[in-house]
C-alpha cells in the first residue's frame, strides 16, 4: 500500500471516491487502522474524553497531543495523519505557528486541525503560507461546548446553515486544505461538499460529504454512550480488525452514514 498524501486525498475528492478516516491515539489500534488500509488517521483531541475520562476535550494540552500524535505517525505507513490542536493553543495567529510547527516536528503530523470558523483566517492562512497544511473543522465544535451549551446539531436554521456555509467557502480561500463537518443536517453537509474543492469529511453530516470520520472507540462500541451519528460496527464483526475493515467498506461505498446516522 503506497503512502496517503494531500495529493491522493485531493484526487480521490476529484474522482468521487470516498474518504475514510478513524481517530487513533495509541500504537497497538493505529498499527491496525493503518494496516486495513484507512486513508486518515486522525490523532483527535477526543482523547481528552476516551483516554483521559475527561467529560470534554478542554483539558487537553499540547504535551499530550505531541505525545499521542508522535505515537501514532511513528507506526503509520499508510495513512496520512492529522493532529488536533487543542483547546486555546491556537488564539493568535502566532501562537499558532509556533504550535502546528512543533505537532508536526515533534509530532510528525502532516496537517493540524483546528476548531472555528471566518475568526481563524488570519490564522489559517498564516499556517497555509508556512506549509503547514490545515483542516478546519465547523459545525458542533466541541471545544466551544461551554458556549454552545450542550451537544446539539448546528445549522439547524437559515440563518447558523449560511454561516457555516460562508465560512467554509472562507476558509477554503485562505488556505484550509481539508474540512471536518461535525453535526449538521445532511443537506447542509452536501451543499457544502458539492461547493467546495477541497475534501470534506463529515461526521454526523450526511452520506454526501467525501468521507467520513469516527472515534475508534465509537467504532468498536466501547464508550458510554453511542452517539446517533456513530456505529459499533463490532456487533456485526469477528474482530476489531475486521470492524475497522467494515467501516472503510461501508464509507468507501456509502452505506454509511444510513438514514439512522443523520440529521
Ligand atoms: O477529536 C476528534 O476526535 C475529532 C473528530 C470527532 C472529528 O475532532
Amino acid at each position: 500500500m503506497s503512502k496517503i498524501t494531500l495529493t491522493s486525498l485531493n484526487k480521490m475528492k476529484k474522482e468521487g471516491r470516498k474518504i475514510a478516516c478513524l481517530t487513533a491515539y495509541d500504537a497497538s489500534f493505529a498499527r491496525i487502522i493503518d494496516e486495513a488500509g484507512m486513508d486518515i488517521t486522525l490523532v483527535g483531541d477526543s482523547l481528552g474524553m476516551v483516554i483521559q475520562g475527561s467529560e470534554s476535550t478542554l483539558k487537553v494540552s499540547m504535551r499530550d497531543m505531541i505525545y499521542h500524535t508522535r505515537i501514532v505517525s511513528d507506526v503509520s505507513k499508510h495513512a496520512f495523519i492529522i493532529s488536533d490542536m487543542p483547546f486555546m493553543s491556537y488564539a493568535t495567529p502566532a501562537q499558532a505557528l509556533g504550535n502546528a510547527a512543533r505537532l508536526v516536528a515533534e509530532g510528525g503530523a502532516e496537517m493540524v486541525k483546528l476548531e472555528g470558523g471566518a475568526q481563524f483566517a488570519e490564522t489559517i492562512k498564516l499556517l497555509a503560507e508556512h506549509g503547514i497544511p490545515v483542516c478546519a473543522h465547523l459545525g458542533f465544535t466541541p471545544q466551544s461546548i461551554n458556549k454552545l451549551g450542550g451537544y446539539k446539531v448546528q445549522g439547524k436554521d437559515q440563518d447558523t446553515a449560511r454561516q457555516i456555509a460562508r465560512d467554509a467557502l472562507l476558509l477554503e480561500a485562505v488556505g484550509a486544505d481539508m474540512l471536518v463537518l461535525e453535526c449538521v443536517p445532511a443537506d447542509l453537509g452536501a451543499e457544502i461538499t458539492a461547493r467546495l474543492k477541497i475534501p470534506v469529511i463529515g461526521i454526523g453530516a450526511g452520506v454526501d460529504c467525501d468521507g467520513q470520520v469516527l472515534v475508534i472507540y465509537d467504532l468498536i462500541g466501547i464508550t458510554p454512550r453511542q452517539a446517533r451519528f456513530s456505529k459499533n460496527f463490532l456487533e456485526t464483526s469477528a474482530s476489531v480488525q475486521a470492524a475497522i475493515k467494515k467501516y472503510i467498506r461501508e464509507v468507501r461505498n456509502s452505506e454509511f452514514p444510513g438514514e439512522d446516522h443523520r440529521f
